[in-house]
């Protein structure tokens, strides 16, 4: 069944579970990742939001629960399986996590080898085109070690796109930008959504981004849902900690 066929979610995450060291981090979380649409997920620090993220394309294995990709549940997969699902999905971690001893060019070009595309006029076309799509043209042959914290980002977001994912996972993409870089990069991770129909699911403590992106939004709290719907109903939740999320921004802090 092709992408476009099928009528489902493209994420639905049941009961998941998941502790380190005995404490745990994820308690039964449930929710649905509607296809082309935009889900953030929102929550303090250590709310378990980058462990959630890491389980949608099975980098973590649930403790218990399950993480279904089209419908098909990814749990009891070999790397081997996961890998054709893994490239229907680009990630942006929170770190970037960028190869430090290879240019920027081949870092962008990284995931398009690894899926066996041997074209090399198309690889280098396809290394300029997302390199200018985050505003780093002709930055091809710098080695990340010399980059600022933003310009990293912005690679590996180049780097997650180049192989033209059905579905982007960011965390935290705009942590560490100036405020144009941070509009420009949510502007682009909307517009992608738009013209792609990419599914999205953006970890951010910027509510400005969510309220901008989000068709549905997540509120973690100690590894539970304690919201899962549109954006605007947030403001009208008698959540005490929801409420001290929201009135924190609206003071600047976040
Ligand atoms: N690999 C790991 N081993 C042990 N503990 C971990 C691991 N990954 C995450 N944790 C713990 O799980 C909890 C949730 O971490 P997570 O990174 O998901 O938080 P977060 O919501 O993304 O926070 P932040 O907003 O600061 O990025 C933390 O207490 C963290 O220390
Ligand atoms: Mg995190």
């Amino acid at each position: 069944m092709s992408v476009s066929d099928n009528p489902g979610p493209f994420f639905r995450i049941e009961a998941l579970r998941q502790s380190f060291d005995g404490h745990p981090v994820l308690r039964g979380v449930s929710f649905d990742v509607p296809r082309g649409k935009t889900t953030v997920i929102l929550g303090g620090s250590g709310a378990g939001k980058s462990v959630l993220l890491k389980h949608l394309n099975g980098l973590m294995r649930p403790l218990a629960g399950s993480v279904q990709v089209e419908g098909n549940d990814i749990n009891d997969l070999s790397e081997r399986d996961l890998t054709p699902i893994r490239r229907q999905i680009g990630v942006l971690f929170q770190d970037g996590a960028l190869f430090d001893s290879l240019t920027v060019g081949e870092n962008v070009a990284f995931p398009l080898r690894e899926a066996g595309d041997r074209n090399e006029d198309g690889i280098r076309y396809r290394v300029n085109e997302v390199l200018e799509l985050v505003g780093l043209k002709g930055q091809e042959w710098k080695m990340p070690g010399v980059l600022s914290g933003g310009m990293r980002k912005r690679v590996s977001l180049a780097r997650a796109i180049a192989g033209r994912p059905a579905c982007m996972l960011y965390d935290e993409p705009t942590a560490g930008l100036d405020p144009i870089l941070s509009e420009n990069i949510t502007r682009l991770i909307a517009e992608m959504k738009d013209e792609l129909r990419l599914t999205s699911v953006v970890v951010t403590h910027h509510l400005g981004a969510m309220r901008f992106l989000a068709d549905q939004v997540l509120f973690l709290k100690h590894g539970e849902v304690r919201y899962c719907g549109p954006a605007a109903g947030l403001d009208d939740s008698d959540d005490r900690e929801i409420r001290e999320f929201i009135s924190a921004d609206a003071m600047g802090r976040t």
